[in-house]
């Protein structure tokens, strides 16, 4: 949701003007997260400068830019500094609530936060009640305050470590978050801890790291025991003064052939695409890992003790290139990535679909196979467009398989507390991996010993490393807050699994082949519906950008086009739409047609086709003028029809292409709209809280 981005160097001289470059670069590669933004940057001893802007990185920019007595050739052999894209969850965007958020005057705590502290009210009111004044309407502001009641409320002399307060804080708080906290009472160094959100942290050295993990510290520290206060407030209990100090083991990672530290720099972000192009050496953190950065060293403690957890964190290569999140010739990413589907489809199938001997092959479910093949039903469960991406696949997936299929949206699965049992097979479908609903539906499914299968973008994600097995759509990253892209490769994935699943049905082989035979045609046929560009912008122009509504209509394979069309016309041009299964027109929706309502109506050749030439007989006899999406063979189609023709692929992966006139049309609609297409306003790409 928010975006963080911290940045290290430690015996590696940098100057100011670098340090904050880098921090905006960090920011800007978050943009797409938020709306307004701000770095810190320290300056001398124990001072922490702090530069807030609402609105664009460039705004931010520009505002230290400007600041002329402010010297950028200052040169730091070792210097933390962090910065902050927000996504306003609790009060407005505007300066006050911009982070990091700040313990008092003097900065003896701030912290950045991505997520939601959902009892922060109450922190709040027990905070002011023993004085400290609050500045901001945020819930990140109790973080900072916290940690300054807990270490005023210590003795000099039995002052806590830095890794053992903020042990403390994170077990007063609740919600989701990813934290970067720095003090002036432990100048260089840095905490970084996360629970629910994601958080990793990049690695860059000369020599090659000794080892490729960092393990988990436990020694001496296990979470501090509370002492009751005296008026019986637990809460806000300090720190057992006498609690045994920390015990620190060397990170073996980052030592010297001599055992003595080396220069190394680190970036701490919430999302690899603020990293990459520093280091692709990166390390994510657990939930519940606190990571203390001090002398060029990282350690990661626990909060808690947790035997299940592995003792050790890898430290991976990440596979992602930094043109890839570029968006080259293109205005807005999400022209980009409707542009890119020809090769991302391609991407995810390949190395899994033999169009020779037409088989499917994922390798993440091969040992997984028998038991999704015995479950009693398979519950798909996802959010937003990653939810579509379920209804369109659910009837393949029923018609070869045979195994009943549910699909959930994951705030009501979790609302309706849905039965799930160990025979159950639970897919979790997401871009990111991330969305906070669809990972508390899978933690739940986890808990009742169902098998959880991940269908993911995103390699590390919090989705991917939770799930038992899974399928990574290899869709490449997509930034465009509207998922485009991502929709048709979680739809090839679904329909993937469901062919490897149904591979031993000689009844299906006829079907399976057909379908496999047009996964093979997929590219070319998005390239030529991607040519219907211009007359599509042209149509958007005039027709469709002054109108104030837009019904999309259709019925089997593609009432989850219409559902999609719809949602990607409303988040970008603000334009009411709703999808409308045409099976439902006679009751209720009919209502709405005269001849004034916008209609877009699919109608490509499968089973149902003269199911809805009914339905458009249904809107023409109330004057309706629907435009029509068809295919290119279709020759029934009266002349005074409006059409947007689309090549025929069998019925079943129809609505791939289908898809993508409505992608185009949205984007035009919005543009047209002045909208800014990659920021919807009040959305964002990944929503981590609830
Ligand atoms: C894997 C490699 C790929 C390599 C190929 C060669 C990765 C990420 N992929 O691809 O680089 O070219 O082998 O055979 O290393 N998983 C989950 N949950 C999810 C998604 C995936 O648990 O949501 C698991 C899978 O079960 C699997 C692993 O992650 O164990 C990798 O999945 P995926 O990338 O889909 O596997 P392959 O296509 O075999
Ligand atoms: C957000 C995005 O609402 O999350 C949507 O704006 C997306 O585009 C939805 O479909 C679900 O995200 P994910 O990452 O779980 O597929």
């Amino acid at each position: 949701m928010c975006g963080i981005f911290a940045y290290l160097n430690y015996l590696v001289e940098k100057d100011r003007r670098y340090i904050i470059n880098t921090l905006l670069t960090g920011l800007s590669r978050l943009e797409y997260r938020g709306y307004d933004s701000l770095a810190v940057n320290g300056d001398k001893e124990n001072e922490f400068l702090i530069f807030r802007e609402v609105g664009k990185v460039a705004a931010l920019r520009a505002k230290i830019e400007s600041q002329s007595t402010l010297d950028m050739n200052k040169k730091f052999l070792s210097h933390t500094s962090m910065a902050h894209t927000r996504w306003a969850t609790h009060g407005q965007p505007c300066e006050k609530n911009s982070h990091p958020h700040r313990s008092d005057p003097n900065n003896e705590f701030i912290v950045v936060h991505n997520g939601i502290i959902t009892n922060y009210k109450e922190l709040r009111t027990i905070l002011e009640k023993n004085g400290y004044l609050f500045e901001s309407d945020t819930d990140t502001e109790c973080i900072a305050k916290l940690a300054k009641y807990i270490w005023d409320n210590h003795a000099k002399g039995s002052k806590p470590t830095f890794t053992t307060l903020v042990k403390a804080v994170c077990k007063e708080l609740e919600g989701a978050f990813a934290i970067i906290v720095k003090s002036t009472h432990f100048p260089d160094e840095v905490i970084a801890t996360r629970r629910g959100s994601p958080l990793l942290i990049g690695v860059k050295t000369q020599k090659k790291l000794k080892v490729d993990f960092v393990d988990v510290e436990f020694g001496g520290a296990e979470a501090p025991a509370a002492v009751a206060q005296p008026k019986g407030n637990s809460l806000l209990a300090p720190i057992n003064p006498s609690h045994p100090p920390m015990q620190r083991s060397q990170s073996r990672a980052f030592l010297s052939d001599d055992g003595m530290p080396q220069p190394i720099e680190y970036f701490l972000a919430s999302d690899p695409s603020a990293i990459v192009e520093h280091t692709k050496r990166v390390l994510y953190l657990e939930d519940g890992d606190i990571a203390h950065i001090d002398e060029g060293e990282l350690h990661i403690h626990r909060l808690r003790r947790d035997d299940n957890m592995s003792t050790m964190r890898q430290i991976q290569t990440l596979e992602m290139e930094l043109a890839e999140i570029m968006k080259g010739s293109f205005d807005h990413f999400m022209q980009k990535e409707i542009y890119e589907q020809p090769e991302s489809v391609v991407n995810t199938m390949r190395g899994r679909v033999n169009f020779d001997t037409r088989t499917v092959t994922l390798g993440g479910l091969s040992t997984y196979l028998a038991t999704i093949r015995r479950c009693r039903r398979i519950v798909f469960v996802a959010c937003g467009t990653s939810y579509h991406s379920c209804i369109a696949t659910r009837a393949i997936f029923e018609e070869l398989t045979e195994i009943p299929i549910s699909v959930e949206l994951a705030s009501d699965f979790l609302d309706r507390k849905t039965p799930i049992f160990r025979d159950d097979v639970c897919v979790f479908v997401s871009q990111s991996g991330e969305t906070a609903d669809t990972i508390l539906a899978l933690r739940y499914c986890l808990e009742r010993g169902a098998l959880c299968v991940g269908i993911t973008n995103t390699v590390g994600s919090s989705i991917s490393r939770e799930t038992h097995c899974g399928v990574h759509i290899n869709a490449g990253p997509e930034i465009g807050v509207a998922s485009t892209k991502a929709y048709t490769s979680q739809f090839i994935a679904l329909v993937m699994m469901a062919l490897q699943l149904s591979e031993d049905r000689i009844s299906k082989t006829e079907r399976r082949n057909a379908i496999i035979d047009d996964l093979c045609r997929l590219p070319q046929v998005i390239k030529e519906t991607l040519a219907l560009d211009n007359e599509l912008k042209q149509l958007s122009r005039e027709s469709l950008v002054k109108q104030a509504s837009l019904l999309i209509m259709g019925r089997g394979y593609q009432n989850a086009t219409c559902l999609e069309g719809a949602l990607k016309i409303k988040e970008l041009s603000y334009m009411h739409s709703e999808g409308i299964l045409a099976g439902e027109l006679k009751h209720g929706p009919l209502a709405l047609i005269d001849e004034n309502m916008p209609v877009i109506l699919i109608m490509t050749k499968d089973s149902l086709y003269p199911k809805v030439q009914s339905a458009l007989q249904q809107v023409t006899a109330r004057k309706g003028h629907p435009i029509i999406i068809c295919n290119t063979n279709d020759s029934n189609i009266p002349d005074k029809y409006r059409t947007i023709r689309v090549p025929q692929l069998v019925d079943c992966l129809q609505g791939l292409i289908t898809v993508i006139p409505l992608q185009l049309l949205s984007y035009h609609i919005a543009v047209a709209r002045g909208v800014n297409v990659d920021f919807p306003r009040n959305l964002a790409k990944s929503v981590t809280v609830e």
